[in-house]
This record gives structure tokens, sequence and C-alpha cells, in this order.
């Protein structure tokens, strides 16, 4: 039975119930419904609308009602129409008449805004934990290869030498300010709309900073129409999650492309890779994959939430229902994700020699040599013009600039000297890149240090 009965002279039809209803979603929300109607009941008990007796029955049942859905002594009603319509229906049914007095000056409308705020308060706490740990295992491994050399990328050609610390600290970076928007969206959504009522407010002497306090809100919302209508905060939270989907899918790709024997700079621990059922040889990154693969669920989410939001004329409409699936979902598969990628890190191994192999091919170090001549007085534009002419002739004789004879850089430039070799060592190129943010070792592992201590 829904709780709008009276002008209706029908039940709803039923497979139109199914459609209708949102319990099969909204059921997760249990605990919120509860907490936030007793804070309600309590507030109407304590401004005397509700005497103390009903008030005291309210409560108590209410906190029944917890307790047997926690235990597993009382079980959701599939065909209620909503858990607001659960929660109220079966309160009544357990303590009577002073169960029909808890929805005074409140509607489904500000109870689903304060619900859906008070639960995704909870994911956002649940979360940034989960973001934390993998940013202390990229902290962990960044520290241990703070002179792991590898080549850097850009077009993903061999680019400039660089630590992997250095790599894996910038997805630390990445994390971090994901942390800082879960946490600046929380905020923003941490405002109470019980009182808002259907749309209008109320005309009962109500104290919303009672409700808004006892909820851990830090204050009631300031607009009864905005209060029940809007739900950016979980487009803002579905934007969030969609960045740290980004994120966690760009290194997804990454952790793909070193898995590969082309690369081969990591190999994924046994538990956390995969097989194929016809070749033998396989071992396949298919967590990375899936994470890599899930981000479009997250995108989805947010491009749904997006849509249905669009469109709707204030304050409430039932097209707003359609917030929980996506926001959930959003929540669900970022939090999986986390929970599959941030051991499968953990016991990567990593293969440094490999890497090693791979950053002196490739002439990673021909800035570097530029900047040798540039130190002999040399302007950049002229070192780099020379610095390219030997590449081209080392391409062109199959050696590196490493092995290239020193008469061959003297034919170029004659300011080259015997101590090239070792300014263009890729220890030394790595090892002199100490301006803040970039790769020398001892950098890498103070941002490691630092970062560490932000997560507190
Ligand atoms: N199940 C509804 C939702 O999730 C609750 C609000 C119902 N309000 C209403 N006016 N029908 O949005």
């Amino acid at each position: 039975m829904p709780l709008w009965t009276g002008r209706f002279s029908k039940d709803i039809d039923p497979k139109t119930n199914d459609f209708n209803s949102s319990i099969k979603f909204d059921s997760r929300m249990f605990q919120e419904d509860i907490t936030g109607s007793m804070a309600h009941a309590a507030m109407l008990g304590a401004q005397g609308i509700n005497s103390a007796e009903d008030t005291e029955a309210i409560l108590t049942g209410l906190q029944g009602i917890l307790d047997d859905l926690n235990s597993g002594a009382l079980e959701i009603d599939p065909n209620a129409e909503d858990i607001h319509t659960f929660v109220e229906q079966t309160l009544t049914a357990r303590i009577g008449n002073a169960g029909k007095r808890l929805h005074t000056s409140r509607s489904r409308n500000d109870q689903v805004a304060t619900d859906d705020r008070l639960y995704l308060r909870s994911q956002c706490d649940s979360l940034i934990p989960q973001l934390s740990q993998l940013i202390t295992v990229l902290c962990r491994l960044a520290g241990e290869h703070s002179e792991t050399i590898m080549p850097g990328y850009t077009h993903l050609q061999r680019a400039q030498p660089i630590v992997f610390g250095h790599h894996l600290l910038a997805y630390a970076e990445m994390f971090l300010r994901d942390i800082g928007r879960l946490q600046d969206a929380r905020k923003r959504m941490n405002v109470c709309p019980l009182g808002s009522g259907a749309l209008a407010g109320t005309t009962y002497d109500i104290d919303r900073e009672m409700t808004a306090k006892a909820l851990g809100f830090d204050g009631p919302c300031h607009n009864s129409l905005d209060g029940v209508s809007d739900r950016d905060f979980c487009i803002e939270l579905a934007a969030a999650l969609s960045l740290i989907m980004v994120h966690l899918s760009r290194f997804a790709e990454e952790i793909i492309l070193w898995c590969s024997w082309e690369f081969k700079f990591v190999e994924l621990d046994d538990a956390f890779s995969t097989g194929s059922s016809i070749m033998p040889q396989k071992k396949n990154p298919d967590i990375a994959e899936l994470v890599r693969g899930k981000s479009g669920r997250v995108f989805g989410d947010l491009m749904g939430l997006l849509t249905v939001m669009k469109g709707i004329s204030l304050a409430y409409d039932k097209d707003m229902q359609e917030d929980k699936e996506a926001i959930f979902d959003a929540f669900d598969t970022v939090s999986m994700c986390l929970t599959a990628f941030t051991p499968m890190l953990d016991t990567m191994k990593v293969l440094p020699e490999n890497m090693r192999k791979a950053a002196a091919g490739g002439f990673i170090n021909a800035t570097d040599c530029a900047d040798y001549l540039v130190g002999k007085g040399l302007p950049f534009r002229d070192a780099y013009k020379c610095t390219g002419q030997l590449v081209a002739l080392c391409i062109e004789k199959g050696t590196t600039l490493e092995d290239l004879p020193l008469e061959d850089y003297r034919a170029v430039c004659d300011l080259f000297e015997d101590d090239l070799y070792e300014a263009i060592s890729l220890e030394h190129c790595v090892s002199q890149r100490t301006c803040l943010g970039a790769p020398a070792p001892e950098n890498v592992r103070a941002e490691a240090e630092r970062i560490v201590s932000l997560l507190g």
C-alpha cells in the first residue's frame, strides 16, 4: 500500500508499481532514512508538535526497526514504493497511531534529499581512505624506486630520462587532487534540506537548526525549493568520480603496456593476473583492463545525471528518483576498482634492468648533450642543432650518444671534450634534475615523504 491513499479509488497497476518503485535501489539508504527520521521526530517532540509520549514511542520504534534490519530479523518488502514508505509503514504497524505522527511537517521530497546527502557523505568518507591507501602504496614504491632509471615519454616516444618513482608520484599527485575534489563536494553537499517540506517549507514551528545539527550537517539549506530540487551534489560527485576513473584508466593503460613483452617494465603478481583458456603461455593484465573499461560506466553515470537534471522544472519531479542508481553505481564502481587496483600495484614486481635498457636506447640524453654545449657557452638553439646532427650520425652508424667516439663529436663541434660522457650518462642526467618538481632521486624521496605526511 502506498502512503498516498485517500484520493484514489484503485490500487496502482502491479507492473506500474514495479516501474514506479525505487525500493530495489533505495533500500540501501535504510540507515540514513531512519537516522533522518529520528532527528525529525526528536525535533517535533522538542518543539511540542508531538507529545513526549508519542516521541518516545516513535524513537524507540525507529531504533527497533534499525536494529532488526541490521540483524536480519526484519526484511525489506520489495513491493513497497520506496524505503521511506517501508520505514514509516513498518513503524505504524509496530507502534500504532504514534507512527502516523512522524511525517508531520515533512515530505518525502525533503526526506529523500536528506537521505541522499547523508548516504553520499558516508560514501565519500569511505572512498577517501581507499584513495589514501593507493597513494601510500605509490609513495612506498616511489621511495624504493627513486633511483630506478626509466625513459620518460612524450607521444609514447622516449623523451628524457626520469626515475620510476617520479612517474609514480605523478599519479600520487592526481589522486591527492581527487581526494580534494571529494572533500570539496562533500562540504558543499553538507547542508540539511529537512524542513523544506514538499517544496514550500511548513507552517509548523519547526527547528531546522536542531535537525541539521543532529545529523551532522553544517546547517540548514536556505531555500526550500532549492533544498528539494537540486541534485548538483550528485553531479559534482559523479564528476569527481569520473576524474578518479580517468586517472585510474590512464594508469591501468600504462601498466598494461608495461606488462607487454615489448616493454616488460613490470610483472603483475599471479594473484592479480589471469590466463587464457587456449594459449598456455598467456598471463594477462585483466584487472588493469577492467579498471580501464569500467571508466566508461562512471562517465555514463555522470552523463545520465546531467541529462536527468537539465530540463526539469522546480521543484521536485519524479525524474530525480533516477539520481540514485547512477551515483550509487559510480561510487560502487570506483570503490571496486580501487579494491582490486591497489593490491595489484602493491604486489607488482618492478623490473629495473628492463627500464634501464629501454632508457639506454632512443637518445633520451640528447637534451642533456645540448645542455652540455650550453654549459660551454654555445647558445641553446645552436647546441640543439649540433646535437640533432650527432643523433642523425648515431642512427646512421647504428650506435648511441654514449658510444659515439669523441672525434665524431668534435667533428660537429669542437667544444666537446672528454667530460661529455659523464654529462650524458643517464645517472648524471637524472641527478642533475634537481629543480622543484624534477626527478632527481633526492627530490623523489622527499616528495614521497611530503605526500605521505599530507595524508595525515
Ligand atoms: N522515491 C522517491 C525518490 O527517490 C522519493 C520521493 C518521492 N516524492 C514524490 N513526490 N513522489 O525520489
